[in-house]
């Protein structure tokens, strides 16, 4: 463990440095981890930890044969690393449930009974197990019930590790039966290629990324860019001018000063103009969204999110009707506004 201050407040966090790949290694080299579901999380996660040495295998249901193709395109091998979702947990003495937070609830019926005593029970997020109610999901008390919660697209986990990077993730047990769930949850953290590891609970865990992906990652952010762009057109600027206003500027040149060095270095490296105006007009947005974000915190505590989600990706069409909706972005003039414009980057102008 590393005490590092976080702004004055000292938490402990795990990185490779204390707890090494070889002590993951040593700690993993009898389990067999079981992979189930090979959507988003699932690949990233089996991929990083084979190439890490680990054995992996993978539990995909084979009627959909997109993702049980893409496993075996990735090297899984039918009936020795690549199973059947019900046979891999079987198989497993680590369970990953990657399958998605909806399909988790029709298919942990059929994968509680394959879960055998001093197993573990490994989730990427805290919905299932906080909201048991809700889900069904209640495991019982002879196995681990552990969680690593990468802090980022099953994709960037993948391509980061690729890059010798990572992407940082918070953990979590839940229930200790084998007295060894942490150590567990550490050597699987790290042999999925987390950048540092943090501590949290299930249910902190549910709850801030509920609220994150609502919130500024993804619902907030469409929604001011989209209020910003709308009042740039209303006044008569031309959708050109609109989204390089709005998106391009800040995807293309001041979000990466903020990865880089932090808020106060983009303001620092913007014009004495921008620097006055959005100093004066920060705390004005803040004020502004700070009811809704009160609002949103109370929706995801209160289980009421978690129900929508249930309800709405259960649904026979839910694929379909995501399509709808996703097109109806990607149509709209902004966004159609926002592929001229990437399409004028230098980089993609010669592209066919
Ligand atoms: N997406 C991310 O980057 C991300 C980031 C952090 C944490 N997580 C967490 O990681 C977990 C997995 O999420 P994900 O986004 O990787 O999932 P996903 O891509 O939505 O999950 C798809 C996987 O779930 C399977 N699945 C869905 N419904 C099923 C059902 N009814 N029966 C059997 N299999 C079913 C799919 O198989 P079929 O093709 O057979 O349907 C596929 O293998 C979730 O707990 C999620 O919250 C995800």
């Amino acid at each position: 463990m590393a005490k590092i201050d976080f702004g004055g407040v000292i938490e402990d966090v795990v990185t490779s440095e204390e707890f090494t790949l070889e002590m993951a290694q040593e700690i993993l080299k009898n389990e067999t981890v079981a992979v189930l579901g090979y959507g988003v999380q699932g690949p990233a996660q089996a991929l990083n930890m084979r190439d890490n040495g680990i054995h992996v295998i993978v539990g995909q249901r084979k009627e959909e044969q997109e993702f049980w193709d893409k496993a075996i395109s990735d090297g899984f091998e039918p009936g020795k690393t690549l199973f059947p979702l019900e046979e891999a947990a079987e198989k497993g003495t680590i369970i990953q449930f990657l399958v998605s937070d909806a399909g988790q609830v029709e298919v942990w019926p059929k994968i509680k009974p394959f879960l055998k005593e001093g197993d573990a029970l490994y989730f990427s997020h805290g919905f299932a197990i906080t909201y048991r109610d809700q889900t069904g999901v209640n495991p019982a008390e002879n196995v681990d019930v552990i969680l690593v919660a990468p802090k980022g697209s099953g994709r960037s986990v993948r391509a980061n590790f690729v890059a010798g990077s990572g992407i940082n993730s918070s953990y979590a047990v839940f229930q200790d039966y084998t007295g060894k769930a942490k150590e567990r949850t550490l050597a699987v953290g790290i042999a999925v290629g987390s950048g540092y590891l943090f501590p949290t609970t299930f249910e902190k865990e549910v709850y801030s990324d509920l609220v994150g992906e609502r919130g500024v990652l993804m619902g907030c952010l469409a929604g001011v860019m989209e209020a910003q762009y709308n009042i740039l057109r209303k006044q008569g600027h031309s959708p050109s001018e609109a989204f390089n206003e709005t998106v391009e500027e800040l995807t293309q040149s001041l979000i990466r000063l903020v990865a880089e060095n932090g808020m106060d270095w983009m303001y620092y490296y913007c014009s004495t103009t921008a620097q006055r105006g959005a100093l004066d007009w920060k705390s004005r947005f803040r004020d502004a969204v700070a009811p809704l974000f009160e609002e949103l915190y109370e929706s995801v505590a209160s289980g009421k999110e978690t129900k929508i989600v249930l309800e709405s990706n259960s649904t026979p069409d839910y694929k379909e009707k995501l399509g709808k909706e996703l097109a109806e972005i990607r149509d709209s003039e902004m966004w159609r506004a926002g592929a001229a414009v990437r399409a004028l980057r230098p980089e993609n102008r010669n592209k066919a």
